[in-house]
């Protein structure tokens, strides 16, 4: 067993922000369940929005921020978020994050803001069209050369020990982590009073996905199974424009390309985002993905295409040269003709329910990032926001978790056992787990998507309860890996999205349901809160 101030889960935005602020404090220790910049944040393109300019001002991305999130968000929360994001740039900018710049008309440089759909003003702030990677490398580049921190990666987080699950009395506390040492093929005990999960998202859990192959919402299965509040994961949010080709999957068509005046048409070369909203191509991720969705059951046709043959080659290389290679390489000029585009899984909006410091209902547990549910995405997450969300809210964790577990006094002193293996052999059919995996993803692609009912979440629910007994049974008598752990955190959230969806009776932001078509502000205007009954068990196979 090794002990450390902080437990930090995870190394995008949010688990990197924390564990550079957490270091100055005290030892930091990083599981990662492959190599360090597998995550999302890596692939994120647009860039992160935050007021900059005289034309913009924090009640109006704030009013952005709300009218997206579709009556669910937490005002408060975005208030603080969006006033405390100039901040937060200014110390990614100090960690040498380089964002795009330009000529004012006096000849003085600024920041180069882009736009975004639901975004009244420019305020997006980005490197080029690799955002993401440019945010991950520099973070990443400090963080190994941190003497405090101790980044292990190919460490997978299994799962978190808490004092429930220990079978003491009081209120839960997590005190730990089992993480399996990929390497030493071993679990592995870590221990301490402040664990933090920045364990990104679970688009993984459907057919076609924006996302990395990390992203299997390993962190809210956990919580889920440690007994944390679970809320609103029936808002999934799907991105538009996800570049449609055989070669090439979850590559992103950013929403950049339509705030640079990128246009949705149709198979025939028509507009058809005026039959939808008066934002046409611009509107909310939620009603441009249900308008492509519609369009291409219309039409019957597999695809739409995103039209920017209107700019100048030279415009497009120069501020989409990630796209617009991606794209060349793959035979699509998008200088002069449209790239084929459709929607797929993209965003979680809910997660480990928390407030706007990141603290769970779980004492010692934090969850920031995409695995967090702070408030303020609502039922629908306004673009660029979540870079913005991770870098805030890891700041606040880090003041919060001081001044709740005081580095002086540790809170709890128990002992924690080791991981028991049992009497497991190694999984003798691996073909079982791929294809337990396969139907799950394909299952919620057909039955949990963008437009949803009543019978087919009933039938996803059938089929992911069989799922879930089956992957069960694998966890307890066969040895761990990795693809078997992923897959029981699968079959997991996949549940939780489904009992959320099928709870919602309206729809709203990103739900939407056939059988309630409208949105119902007198009785569904809150959030859809899970909680696991606790039994204390012991912990392993
Ligand atoms: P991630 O960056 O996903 O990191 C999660 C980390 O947790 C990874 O290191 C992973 O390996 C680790 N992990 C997971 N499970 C375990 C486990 N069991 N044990 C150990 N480690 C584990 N948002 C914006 O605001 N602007 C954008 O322009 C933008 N573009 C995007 C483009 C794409 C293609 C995608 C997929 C997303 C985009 N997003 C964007 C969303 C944004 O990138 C993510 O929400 C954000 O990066 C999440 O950061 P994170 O730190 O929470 O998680
Ligand atoms: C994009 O570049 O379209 C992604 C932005 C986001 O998801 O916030």
């Amino acid at each position: 067993m090794r002990s450390y101030d902080f437990i930090v889960i995870g190394s995008g935005i949010a688990g990197l922000s924390f564990a550079l602020r957490a270091a100055t404090h005290g030892s930091v220790v990083i599981a990662t369940k492959r190599s360090a910049e597998q995550g999302s944040t890596s692939w994120a393109q647009g860039g992160i929005a935050c007021v900059q300019s005289q034309e913009d001002s924090f009640d109006i991305h704030v009013a952005d921020t709300l009218e997206a999130g579709a009556g669910l968000c937490d005002e408060a929360v975005v208030r603080t978020i969006v006033t405390e994001a100039p901040a937060a740039m200014e110390t990614l900018m100090d960690y040498g994050v380089v964002f795009d710049k330009r000529m004012d008309e006096e000849g003085h440089e600024e920041l180069d803001l882009g736009r975004e759909g639901g975004h009244s003003k420019r305020r997006i702030l980005h490197s080029k069209d690799t955002t993401g990677r440019e945010v991950e490398n520099k973070l990443l580049a400090l963080v190994k050369a941190h003497p405090g921190i101790t980044l292990l990666e190919q460490h997978f987080a299994v799962d978190l020990i808490t004092t429930a699950k220990l079978g003491l009395a009081g209120p839960n506390r997590c005190v730990g982590v089992y993480v399996l040492d990929q390497a030493a093929g071993l679990v592995r005990t870590l221990r301490s009073d402040r664990i933090v999960l920045c364990t990104g998202g679970c688009g993984r859990v459907y057919q076609y996905t924006t996302n990395p192959d990390i992203a299997t919402g390993d962190g809210v299965a956990m919580a889920w199974r440690a007994g944390a509040e679970i809320a609103n994961m029936e808002f999934i949010q799907f991105h538009p424009t996800c570049l449609y080709h055989a070669k090439r999957k979850s590559f992103l068509i950013s929403e950049a390309v339509r705030g640079e005046g990128g246009v949705l048409i149709d198979h025939e070369g028509n507009e058809f985002m005026q039959k939808y909203d008066r934002r046409k191509s611009l509107a909310p991720r939620d009603i441009v993905a249900r308008a492509i969705d519609r369009e291409i059951k219309r039409t019957g046709k597999p695809c739409v295409y995103l039209d920017i043959t209107h700019k100048p080659r030279e415009f497009i290389a120069e501020r989409f040269p990630n796209i617009y290679e991606t794209c060349l390489e793959l035979g699509i000029d998008a200088a002069v003709e449209p790239i084929p585009v459709v929607p797929a899984a993209h965003y979680q909006c809910g997660g480990v329910l928390t407030d706007v410091n990141g603290a769970t209902s779980i004492g010692g547990l934090w969850a920031v990032g995409e695995v967090g549910c702070t408030g303020l995405h609502g039922a629908n997450r306004l673009a660029s926001n979540s870079l913005l969300e991770g870098a805030v809210v890891a700041t606040r964790a880090v003041k919060d978790v001081i001044t709740k577990c005081p580095m002086e006094s540790p809170t709890v002193t128990v002992a924690v056992p080791e991981w028991q293996s049992g009497n497991v052999t190694d999984v003798d059919e691996l073909v079982v787990i791929y294809h337990n995996w396969d139907e799950i993803r394909r299952l919620m692609w057909d039955y949990v998507s963008i437009v949803r009912t009543g019978k087919r979440l009933i039938r996803a629910a059938t089929r992911l309860r069989n799922l879930q007994r089956e992957v069960q049974e694998f966890y307890w008598n066969f040895k761990i890996t990795t693809e078997l752990l992923e897959l029981r955190n699968l079959v997991e959230v996949a549940t939780l999205i489904v009992e959320s969806a099928t709870r919602r009776k309206e729809s709203r932001g990103l739900h939407y349901t056939l059988d309630y078509p409208d949105r119902n502000d007198e009785h569904w205007r809150h959030n859809t809160v899970l909680v696991k009954r606790m039994e204390p068990k012991p912990e392993g196979p």
